[in-house]
Protein backbone atom coordinates (compact mmCIF):
# COMPACT_ATOMS: atom_id res chain seq x y z
CA UNK A 1 0.00 0.00 0.00
CA UNK A 2 0.95 3.59 -0.93
CA UNK A 3 -0.33 6.26 1.19
CA UNK A 4 -0.54 9.93 -0.51
CA UNK A 5 -1.85 12.97 2.02
CA UNK A 6 -3.42 15.45 0.75
CA UNK A 7 -2.95 18.76 2.36
CA UNK A 8 -6.31 21.23 1.63
CA UNK A 9 -7.14 24.61 3.58
CA UNK A 10 -9.62 23.00 5.99
CA UNK A 11 -7.79 19.30 7.01
CA UNK A 12 -5.75 16.87 4.86
CA UNK A 13 -6.98 13.74 3.44
CA UNK A 14 -5.21 10.29 2.93
CA UNK A 15 -5.42 8.70 -0.18
CA UNK A 16 -4.12 4.79 0.55
CA UNK A 17 -3.86 3.14 -2.64
CA UNK A 18 -3.36 -0.32 -2.72
CA UNK A 19 -5.47 -0.79 0.95
CA UNK A 20 -8.07 -3.49 1.41
CA UNK A 21 -11.79 -3.03 1.64
CA UNK A 22 -11.42 -5.69 3.72
CA UNK A 23 -9.20 -3.47 6.05
CA UNK A 24 -11.95 -0.79 6.11
CA UNK A 25 -12.87 -1.72 9.92
CA UNK A 26 -9.16 -0.28 10.96
CA UNK A 27 -9.89 3.27 9.85
CA UNK A 28 -13.38 3.41 11.41
CA UNK A 29 -11.64 2.60 14.47
CA UNK A 30 -14.69 1.84 16.48
CA UNK A 31 -16.03 4.70 15.94
CA UNK A 32 -20.10 4.97 15.69
CA UNK A 33 -20.63 4.58 11.41
CA UNK A 34 -23.25 4.61 8.70
CA UNK A 35 -22.06 3.20 5.15
CA UNK A 36 -23.61 4.52 2.01
CA UNK A 37 -23.16 2.42 -1.13
CA UNK A 38 -25.17 1.21 -4.06
CA UNK A 39 -26.82 -1.87 -5.03
CA UNK A 40 -24.08 -3.14 -7.82
CA UNK A 41 -21.61 -2.91 -4.56
CA UNK A 42 -23.55 -5.14 -2.19
CA UNK A 43 -23.73 -7.27 -4.66
CA UNK A 44 -20.17 -8.06 -5.29
CA UNK A 45 -19.14 -6.87 -1.53
CA UNK A 46 -21.60 -7.12 0.68
CA UNK A 47 -19.56 -9.84 2.84
CA UNK A 48 -16.36 -7.96 3.05
CA UNK A 49 -18.07 -4.89 4.87
CA UNK A 50 -17.28 -4.26 8.45
CA UNK A 51 -19.60 -6.23 10.39
CA UNK A 52 -22.46 -4.24 12.64
CA UNK A 53 -22.51 -1.20 10.61
CA UNK A 54 -25.74 0.00 9.11
CA UNK A 55 -26.13 0.48 5.08
CA UNK A 56 -28.11 2.97 3.34
CA UNK A 57 -28.13 1.88 -0.22
CA UNK A 58 -28.96 4.20 -2.80
CA UNK A 59 -30.10 3.69 -6.77
CA UNK A 60 -27.92 3.49 -9.53
CA UNK A 61 -26.83 6.11 -11.91
CA UNK A 62 -26.12 10.16 -12.35
CA UNK A 63 -30.15 10.24 -12.25
CA UNK A 64 -29.82 9.70 -8.70
CA UNK A 65 -26.99 12.44 -8.01
CA UNK A 66 -30.43 14.57 -7.33
CA UNK A 67 -31.59 16.75 -3.62
CA UNK A 68 -34.30 13.45 -3.48
CA UNK A 69 -31.48 11.32 -2.89
CA UNK A 70 -30.05 14.05 -0.53
CA UNK A 71 -33.76 13.82 1.14
CA UNK A 72 -33.84 10.04 1.21
CA UNK A 73 -30.48 9.92 3.15
CA UNK A 74 -31.32 12.48 5.93
CA UNK A 75 -34.35 10.82 6.34
CA UNK A 76 -32.61 7.31 7.08
CA UNK A 77 -29.63 8.86 8.58
CA UNK A 78 -32.46 10.35 11.46
CA UNK A 79 -33.61 6.89 11.50
CA UNK A 80 -30.52 5.41 11.98
CA UNK A 81 -30.14 8.10 14.74
CA UNK A 82 -27.18 9.54 13.11
CA UNK A 83 -25.69 12.43 15.41
CA UNK A 84 -22.36 14.85 15.13
CA UNK A 85 -20.24 11.69 16.42
CA UNK A 86 -21.55 9.08 13.75
CA UNK A 87 -19.14 8.54 10.71
CA UNK A 88 -20.05 8.18 7.27
CA UNK A 89 -18.49 5.76 4.84
CA UNK A 90 -19.18 5.99 1.18
CA UNK A 91 -18.18 2.56 -0.54
CA UNK A 92 -19.04 3.23 -4.17
CA UNK A 93 -18.11 5.04 -7.62
CA UNK A 94 -17.93 8.97 -7.97
CA UNK A 95 -22.02 9.22 -8.05
CA UNK A 96 -21.86 7.53 -4.55
CA UNK A 97 -19.10 9.24 -3.46
CA UNK A 98 -20.19 12.47 -4.50
CA UNK A 99 -23.63 12.48 -3.00
CA UNK A 100 -22.02 10.76 0.62
CA UNK A 101 -19.93 13.41 0.81
CA UNK A 102 -22.75 15.99 0.55
CA UNK A 103 -24.28 14.41 2.68
CA UNK A 104 -22.25 14.00 5.53
CA UNK A 105 -20.75 17.50 5.07
CA UNK A 106 -24.38 19.12 5.45
CA UNK A 107 -26.22 17.05 8.05
CA UNK A 108 -26.00 18.48 11.40
CA UNK A 109 -23.66 21.03 10.09
CA UNK A 110 -20.97 18.42 8.87
CA UNK A 111 -19.84 14.81 10.20
CA UNK A 112 -16.51 13.09 9.38
CA UNK A 113 -16.50 11.10 6.73
CA UNK A 114 -14.28 8.53 4.19
CA UNK A 115 -14.31 6.98 0.86
CA UNK A 116 -13.59 3.59 -0.16
CA UNK A 117 -13.41 3.93 -3.80
CA UNK A 118 -14.36 1.39 -6.51
CA UNK A 119 -13.93 2.51 -9.85
CA UNK A 120 -10.95 3.37 -11.70
CA UNK A 121 -12.41 6.84 -12.51
CA UNK A 122 -13.24 7.36 -9.03
CA UNK A 123 -10.04 6.21 -7.76
CA UNK A 124 -7.82 8.67 -9.64
CA UNK A 125 -9.98 11.64 -10.35
CA UNK A 126 -13.11 12.00 -8.29
CA UNK A 127 -11.32 10.64 -4.64
CA UNK A 128 -8.96 13.75 -4.55
CA UNK A 129 -9.70 17.41 -4.23
CA UNK A 130 -12.57 17.46 -2.08
CA UNK A 131 -15.58 18.50 -4.51
CA UNK A 132 -18.85 16.61 -3.13
CA UNK A 133 -22.40 17.60 -4.53
CA UNK A 134 -25.50 16.78 -6.75
CA UNK A 135 -26.82 18.07 -10.14
CA UNK A 136 -29.83 19.93 -10.60
CA UNK A 137 -32.11 20.90 -12.87
CA UNK A 138 -30.15 19.05 -15.72
CA UNK A 139 -27.04 21.09 -14.53
CA UNK A 140 -24.11 19.03 -13.53
CA UNK A 141 -22.76 19.18 -10.09
CA UNK A 142 -24.54 22.69 -9.53
CA UNK A 143 -25.26 22.34 -5.59
CA UNK A 144 -22.33 21.05 -3.32
CA UNK A 145 -18.96 22.32 -1.03
CA UNK A 146 -15.76 21.20 -0.55
CA UNK A 147 -14.97 19.42 1.63
CA UNK A 148 -12.17 17.03 2.51
CA UNK A 149 -12.81 12.87 3.27
CA UNK A 150 -10.51 11.60 6.54
CA UNK A 151 -9.58 9.02 3.76
CA UNK A 152 -10.03 7.29 0.83
CA UNK A 153 -9.39 3.98 -0.05
CA UNK A 154 -8.46 2.84 -3.63
CA UNK A 155 -8.46 -0.80 -3.39
CA UNK A 156 -7.27 -1.65 -7.10
CA UNK A 157 -8.32 -5.71 -6.62
CA UNK A 158 -12.20 -4.38 -6.52
CA UNK A 159 -11.63 -3.11 -9.90
CA UNK A 160 -12.03 -6.88 -11.39
CA UNK A 161 -15.96 -6.52 -10.77
CA UNK A 162 -16.46 -3.52 -13.04
CA UNK A 163 -17.99 -3.24 -15.92
CA UNK A 164 -15.51 -3.47 -19.31
CA UNK A 165 -16.53 -0.07 -20.50
CA UNK A 166 -16.51 1.83 -17.25
CA UNK A 167 -12.78 0.14 -16.12
CA UNK A 168 -11.41 1.43 -19.62
CA UNK A 169 -13.16 5.37 -19.12
CA UNK A 170 -10.97 5.55 -16.12
CA UNK A 171 -7.96 5.37 -17.97
CA UNK A 172 -8.95 8.89 -19.75
CA UNK A 173 -7.88 10.34 -16.93
CA UNK A 174 -4.86 8.80 -15.78
CA UNK A 175 -3.45 9.63 -19.74
CA UNK A 176 -4.82 13.45 -18.94
CA UNK A 177 -2.97 13.27 -15.82
CA UNK A 178 0.11 12.35 -17.54
CA UNK A 179 -0.66 14.64 -20.80
CA UNK A 180 -0.77 17.92 -18.70
CA UNK A 181 1.97 17.03 -16.17
CA UNK A 182 3.90 13.69 -16.26
CA UNK A 183 5.28 12.65 -19.37
CA UNK A 184 6.81 9.77 -17.68
CA UNK A 185 3.38 8.69 -16.72
CA UNK A 186 2.29 9.54 -19.99
CA UNK A 187 5.18 7.55 -21.36
CA UNK A 188 4.21 4.40 -18.85
CA UNK A 189 0.88 4.47 -20.04
CA UNK A 190 2.12 4.22 -23.83
CA UNK A 191 4.45 1.25 -22.91
CA UNK A 192 1.94 -0.45 -20.44
CA UNK A 193 -1.26 -0.92 -21.95
CA UNK A 194 -1.50 -4.77 -22.06
CA UNK A 195 -0.46 -5.55 -18.59
CA UNK A 196 -2.88 -2.74 -17.30
CA UNK A 197 -5.84 -4.13 -19.66
CA UNK A 198 -5.20 -7.54 -17.89
CA UNK A 199 -5.38 -6.01 -14.59
CA UNK A 200 -2.18 -6.51 -13.29
CA UNK A 201 -2.35 -5.01 -9.61
CA UNK A 202 0.79 -3.42 -9.52
CA UNK A 203 0.74 -1.36 -12.51
CA UNK A 204 -2.51 -0.54 -11.86
CA UNK A 205 -1.22 0.96 -8.35
CA UNK A 206 1.09 2.48 -9.93
CA UNK A 207 -0.79 4.11 -12.53
CA UNK A 208 -2.99 5.68 -9.72
CA UNK A 209 -0.58 6.80 -7.67
CA UNK A 210 0.92 8.52 -10.22
CA UNK A 211 -2.43 10.17 -11.42
CA UNK A 212 -3.83 11.33 -7.80
CA UNK A 213 0.00 12.81 -7.38
CA UNK A 214 -1.19 14.65 -10.37
CA UNK A 215 -4.43 16.21 -8.86
CA UNK A 216 -3.02 16.31 -5.61
CA UNK A 217 -0.30 18.23 -6.68
CA UNK A 218 -2.50 20.92 -9.11
CA UNK A 219 -5.29 20.81 -6.35
CA UNK A 220 -2.62 21.67 -3.21
CA UNK A 221 -2.08 24.99 -5.26
CA UNK A 222 -5.40 25.93 -5.80
CA UNK A 223 -7.96 24.09 -3.79
CA UNK A 224 -10.90 26.45 -5.28
CA UNK A 225 -10.21 26.35 -8.76
CA UNK A 226 -9.18 30.06 -9.43
CA UNK A 227 -6.12 29.04 -11.83
CA UNK A 228 -3.95 26.05 -11.89
CA UNK A 229 -6.63 23.59 -11.36
CA UNK A 230 -8.19 24.48 -14.43
CA UNK A 231 -5.38 22.42 -16.08
CA UNK A 232 -7.36 19.61 -14.87
CA UNK A 233 -10.44 20.52 -17.33
CA UNK A 234 -8.03 19.39 -20.31
CA UNK A 235 -10.09 18.03 -22.67
CA UNK A 236 -13.24 18.96 -20.72
CA UNK A 237 -14.83 21.73 -22.07
CA UNK A 238 -15.30 19.39 -25.21
CA UNK A 239 -16.26 16.21 -22.90
CA UNK A 240 -19.09 18.20 -20.89
CA UNK A 241 -21.08 19.13 -24.15
CA UNK A 242 -20.35 15.22 -26.00
CA UNK A 243 -21.11 13.74 -22.92
CA UNK A 244 -24.28 16.22 -22.28
CA UNK A 245 -25.38 15.68 -25.86
CA UNK A 246 -24.53 12.18 -26.62
CA UNK A 247 -24.69 10.38 -23.07
CA UNK A 248 -21.66 8.77 -23.68
CA UNK A 249 -19.51 7.89 -20.52
CA UNK A 250 -17.49 11.07 -18.78
CA UNK A 251 -14.32 8.98 -19.29
CA UNK A 252 -14.79 8.44 -23.17
CA UNK A 253 -15.99 12.01 -23.84
CA UNK A 254 -12.53 12.76 -22.14
CA UNK A 255 -10.62 11.12 -24.69
CA UNK A 256 -12.60 12.78 -27.63
CA UNK A 257 -12.46 15.80 -26.15
CA UNK A 258 -8.65 16.00 -25.23
CA UNK A 259 -7.97 14.78 -28.84
CA UNK A 260 -10.12 18.10 -29.88
CA UNK A 261 -7.81 20.06 -27.09
CA UNK A 262 -4.83 18.93 -28.68
CA UNK A 263 -5.90 19.48 -32.43
CA UNK A 264 -6.68 23.09 -31.32
CA UNK A 265 -3.11 23.45 -29.93
CA UNK A 266 -1.60 22.29 -33.11
CA UNK A 267 -4.12 24.56 -34.93
CA UNK A 268 -2.21 27.25 -32.66
CA UNK A 269 0.98 26.25 -32.95
CA UNK A 270 1.34 24.97 -30.02
CA UNK A 271 2.25 21.39 -30.68
CA UNK A 272 3.18 19.27 -33.93
CA UNK A 273 1.43 16.61 -35.09
CA UNK A 274 3.29 13.97 -33.29
CA UNK A 275 2.25 14.89 -30.24
CA UNK A 276 -1.72 14.46 -31.55
CA UNK A 277 -0.78 11.05 -33.11
CA UNK A 278 0.63 10.51 -29.46
CA UNK A 279 -2.12 11.62 -27.46
CA UNK A 280 -4.58 9.32 -30.18
CA UNK A 281 -2.55 6.81 -30.09
CA UNK A 282 -2.72 6.28 -26.25
CA UNK A 283 -6.15 6.56 -25.89
CA UNK A 284 -6.70 3.74 -28.63
CA UNK A 285 -4.42 1.19 -26.85
CA UNK A 286 -6.85 1.77 -23.90
CA UNK A 287 -9.82 1.18 -26.52
CA UNK A 288 -11.54 4.58 -26.63
CA UNK A 289 -12.93 6.78 -28.64
CA UNK A 290 -11.04 10.08 -30.51
CA UNK A 291 -13.60 11.06 -32.87
CA UNK A 292 -16.28 13.21 -31.84
CA UNK A 293 -19.37 11.01 -32.04
CA UNK A 294 -21.23 14.60 -32.76
CA UNK A 295 -21.02 16.77 -35.53
CA UNK A 296 -18.38 19.69 -35.06
CA UNK A 297 -21.49 22.52 -35.70
CA UNK A 298 -23.40 21.06 -32.94
CA UNK A 299 -20.84 20.83 -30.33
CA UNK A 300 -19.73 23.90 -30.67
CA UNK A 301 -23.08 25.10 -29.66
CA UNK A 302 -23.33 22.84 -26.90
CA UNK A 303 -20.32 24.54 -25.71
CA UNK A 304 -21.38 27.88 -25.40
CA UNK A 305 -24.27 26.98 -23.39
CA UNK A 306 -21.39 25.69 -20.79
CA UNK A 307 -22.21 27.06 -17.28
CA UNK A 308 -18.56 27.59 -17.47
CA UNK A 309 -18.64 30.07 -19.60
CA UNK A 310 -17.35 33.46 -19.05
CA UNK A 311 -18.22 36.58 -21.25
CA UNK A 312 -17.35 36.41 -25.09
CA UNK A 313 -14.40 34.24 -23.75
CA UNK A 314 -13.53 30.97 -22.89
CA UNK A 315 -10.62 29.27 -20.87
CA UNK A 316 -9.24 26.12 -22.90
CA UNK A 317 -6.84 24.05 -21.53
CA UNK A 318 -4.04 23.39 -24.41
CA UNK A 319 -0.94 21.52 -24.73
CA UNK A 320 2.76 22.68 -25.16
CA UNK A 321 3.97 19.16 -25.27
CA UNK A 322 3.21 15.53 -23.39
CA UNK A 323 3.70 16.58 -20.01
CA UNK A 324 3.18 20.35 -19.91
CA UNK A 325 -0.42 22.12 -20.69
CA UNK A 326 -1.63 25.79 -20.52
CA UNK A 327 -4.45 27.74 -20.10
CA UNK A 328 -5.57 30.20 -22.90
CA UNK A 329 -8.53 32.36 -23.81
CA UNK A 330 -9.81 32.70 -26.45
CA UNK A 331 -13.03 34.27 -27.94
CA UNK A 332 -15.91 32.23 -28.71
CA UNK A 333 -15.70 33.19 -32.18
CA UNK A 334 -11.71 32.04 -32.67
CA UNK A 335 -13.15 28.80 -31.45
CA UNK A 336 -15.73 28.96 -33.79
CA UNK A 337 -13.46 29.19 -36.73
CA UNK A 338 -10.85 26.81 -35.18
CA UNK A 339 -13.69 23.94 -34.97
CA UNK A 340 -14.84 24.98 -38.45
CA UNK A 341 -11.09 24.17 -39.54
CA UNK A 342 -11.09 21.23 -37.80
CA UNK A 343 -14.44 19.34 -39.60
CA UNK A 344 -11.98 18.05 -42.00
CA UNK A 345 -10.36 16.21 -39.72
CA UNK A 346 -12.71 13.79 -38.37
N1 LIG B 1 -15.81 14.78 -7.01
C1 LIG B 1 -15.01 14.83 -8.05
O1 LIG B 1 -13.95 15.46 -8.03
C2 LIG B 1 -15.37 14.06 -9.27
C3 LIG B 1 -14.40 13.82 -10.24
C4 LIG B 1 -14.75 13.06 -11.35
C5 LIG B 1 -16.04 12.58 -11.47
N2 LIG B 1 -16.96 12.84 -10.51
C6 LIG B 1 -18.33 12.35 -10.62
O2 LIG B 1 -18.30 10.94 -10.60
C7 LIG B 1 -19.44 10.44 -11.27
C8 LIG B 1 -19.05 9.28 -12.13
O3 LIG B 1 -18.41 8.33 -11.32
P1 LIG B 1 -18.04 6.87 -11.82
O4 LIG B 1 -17.50 6.94 -13.18
O5 LIG B 1 -17.23 6.27 -10.74
O6 LIG B 1 -19.47 6.19 -12.00
P2 LIG B 1 -20.49 5.47 -11.01
O7 LIG B 1 -20.31 5.91 -9.62
O8 LIG B 1 -21.84 5.58 -11.61
O9 LIG B 1 -20.06 3.94 -11.16
C9 LIG B 1 -20.21 3.32 -12.41
C10 LIG B 1 -21.01 2.01 -12.30
O10 LIG B 1 -20.15 1.00 -11.80
C11 LIG B 1 -20.73 0.37 -10.64
N3 LIG B 1 -19.59 0.01 -9.79
C12 LIG B 1 -18.81 0.87 -9.08
N4 LIG B 1 -17.78 0.21 -8.54
C13 LIG B 1 -17.90 -1.09 -8.91
C14 LIG B 1 -17.12 -2.26 -8.69
N5 LIG B 1 -15.97 -2.22 -8.02
N6 LIG B 1 -17.58 -3.43 -9.21
C15 LIG B 1 -18.73 -3.48 -9.93
N7 LIG B 1 -19.48 -2.41 -10.20
C16 LIG B 1 -19.08 -1.22 -9.69
C17 LIG B 1 -21.66 1.39 -10.07
O11 LIG B 1 -22.69 0.77 -9.33
C18 LIG B 1 -22.18 2.07 -11.33
O12 LIG B 1 -23.23 1.31 -11.90
C19 LIG B 1 -20.05 11.60 -12.02
O13 LIG B 1 -21.24 12.00 -11.40
C20 LIG B 1 -19.00 12.69 -11.91
O14 LIG B 1 -19.57 13.99 -11.89
C21 LIG B 1 -16.65 13.56 -9.42
ZN1 LIG C 1 -13.09 14.25 -15.59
Amino acid sequence: MRVLEVKAESKISKVLIGEKLSNLGKYINNRKSVIITDSNLLTHYKNSFPQGVPVIETGLGEKNKTLQTLEYLFDKLIELEADRSTFIVAIGGGIVCDVAGYAASSYMRGLPFGFVSTTLLSQVDASVGGKNGVNFRGFKNMIGVFNQPEFVICDTNMLKTLEKKEFLSGFSEIVKAGAIKNAELFGYCENNSAEALSMNNDILAKMVYDAVMVKKNVVEADEHEKGERRLLNFGHTFAHAIEKHTGILHGEAVSIGMVLATKVSEKLGLVSKTVTEQIKNVLMAYSLPTAPNIDIKNLFEAMKQDKKREGSDIHLVLLENIGKAVTKKITYNELEKIIHDLRSDF
